[in-house]
């Protein structure tokens, strides 16, 4: 009997297609320790974050973490562009400018500059479309917001704290042909920074499962 008290689970490793690849999966088992984790997770607002971030090695993980993610018809709709150092002040720089060119808000515009500006690390997540004629443009966009998820994840269980952010430059096609270089038809699903935690602010309020949760058995 699992662990968890339900079905038999498989008891001999099973093949799975991974990205391409066939790869061997153990046995489901009982994880309580990541179940506790995703009960308890939770993003770190992202100027609470600071140095040291993740390098490379570190990041990777994270990364390919990301992208294991449910994805219809294994189109691959999503891509990352990691932001920092220099990247991040070149973007920064073209939201101020771009910002106030638009007559936007003095205020939204210093807000969205400080994003890019005070990130310790900035993780793009692209959302790519693909043309298909079978998975719809909205279950490619579910796909990417399932990357940004997994990323804070990841992330998180690696012991960063990671915030996923957006704001008017994830559509706006100006500011992402100059400062990302996306292709028409790409966007930025999310911003998602990630450092170290500085100070643990409270938890938000929760949903409340029963409000939103319908159990029908007939
Ligand atoms: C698609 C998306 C875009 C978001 N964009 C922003 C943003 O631009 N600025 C912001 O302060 N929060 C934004 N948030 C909310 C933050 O990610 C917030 O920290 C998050 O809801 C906290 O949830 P968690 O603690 O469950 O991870 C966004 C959330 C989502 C899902």
């Amino acid at each position: 009997m699992p662990a968890h008290g339900g079905t038999a689970a498989l008891e001999t490793p099973r093949a799975a297609c991974d990205m391409g690849r066939m790869t061997s999966l153990p046995p489901l088992r009982a994880r309580p320790d990541v179940t506790e984790f995703l009960l308890t997770r939770r993003s770190r607002p992202a100027k609470t974050l600071a140095a040291p971030r993740p390098d490379r090695t570190a990041l990777e993980p994270i990364l390919a973490a990301a992208l294991r993610v449910p994805d219809h018809g294994k189109l691959e709709p999503w891509r990352l562009v990691v932001l920092s150092d220099a990247a991040l002040g070149r973007l920064a720089d073209l939201t101020a400018r771009m910002g106030s060119a638009r007559d936007l808000d003095p205020d939204k515009v210093a807000k969205a500059e400080a994003m890019f500006r005070d990130a310790p690390l900035m993780v793009a997540v692209i959302a790519a479309p693909q043309p298909s004629s079978k998975v719809p443009e909205i279950e490619q966009t579910l796909s990417a917001g399932a990357v940004c998820l997994g990323m804070l994840n990841a992330a998180q269980a690696a012991g960063w704290g990671a915030n996923w952010l957006t704001g008017w430059m994830a559509t706006d096609r100006d500011w992402l042909g100059a400062g990302l270089l996306l292709a028409p038809g790409e966007w930025v699903a999310g911003f998602v920074v990630i450092g170290s935690e500085t100070v643990a602010p409270p938890d938000r309020p929760r949903p409340d499962l029963a409000r939103l949760t319908e159990w029908r058995n007939a």
